[in-house]
């Protein structure tokens, strides 16, 4: 499903007379379809980068990021045209950082609908219904349904963050830390909402804080650093 290939990534800081930092080197794995594979490393190794490489929110510097699209065809991320890029984005792909990028007022129910009827092409009551469920079963309390996220705790946005990817079932899911400011519980329902994600065909890669978490939730793990 998707082959990464001496992914390197070089940064280039102009405020420190063009010092090079090199955030990823040679990252080299391959991920079959519905499998899950795990990024390890200590802070800083690099493990933010490739997902934001493969996500393209970060150009590659050299190396290839080969994705078997459902609708392109077999492209490599690292160089697709932007167009392209965004194209699948939408269609195929989706991303969840450890913060909730706030939509400024929208509700916490449409923030988590939008994907699903834009997406899926299903009608807005089709759409509510399940935005409705996976707030209810990541435990949103139902008055903040229609409340805006910037003001929830950061745990509640993070679930929020978590519906809204999850929603549309994309075919390729790339999660960075996404259960960091959650509880036990929390974390726990959220280990099950991937688990019936790739049970129904989706492609993940994630970075987990705890080793444990990691170990338990993918099917291999690639060590960075
Ligand atoms: N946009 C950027 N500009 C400059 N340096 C960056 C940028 N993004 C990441 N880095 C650097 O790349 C290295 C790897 O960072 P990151 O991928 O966030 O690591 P990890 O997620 O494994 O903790 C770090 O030294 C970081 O400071
Ligand atoms: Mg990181």
């Amino acid at each position: 499903m998707i082959t990464v290939e001496n992914l390197t990534k070089t940064f280039t800081l102009h405020i420190l007379g063009d010092k090079k930092i090199e955030a990823c080197r040679d990252v080299s794995f391959r991920v079959p379809p519905a499998g899950f594979l795990g990024l390890a490393g200590p802070s800083g190794a690099g493990k933010s980068t490739v997902l934001k490489c493969m996500y393209r929110t970060y150009l590659a510097g050299s190396g290839a990021i080969r994705y078997q699209s459902a609708t392109h065809g077999m492209v490599d991320l690292a160089t697709l045209p932007d167009q392209a890029v965004i194209d699948i984005r939408h269609r195929e792909m989706g991303y969840v950082s450890q913060f909730l990028k706030v939509i400024p007022r929208v509700s916490a129910l449409n923030v988590v609908m939008e994907p699903i009827v834009s997406r899926n092409g299903v009608t807005r009551a089709v759409a509510r219904k399940r935005a409705t469920s996976l707030l209810e079963r990541l435990r949103i309390p139902a008055h903040l349904f229609d409340a805006y996220p910037a003001t929830f705790s950061g745990g509640e946005q993070q679930r929020v963050n978590i519906a809204r990817a999850v929603s549309w079932q994309p075919r390729l899911l790339l999660l960075d830390e996404p259960t960091a400011s959650l509880d036990q519980d929390s974390v726990g329902i959220v280990l099950d909402i991937l688990k019936e994600l790739r049970q129904e065909g989706t492609t993940m890669i994630g970075i987990f804080h705890d080793a444990m978490l990691l170990q338990s939730v993918t099917d291999s793990v690639y060590h960075i650093g």
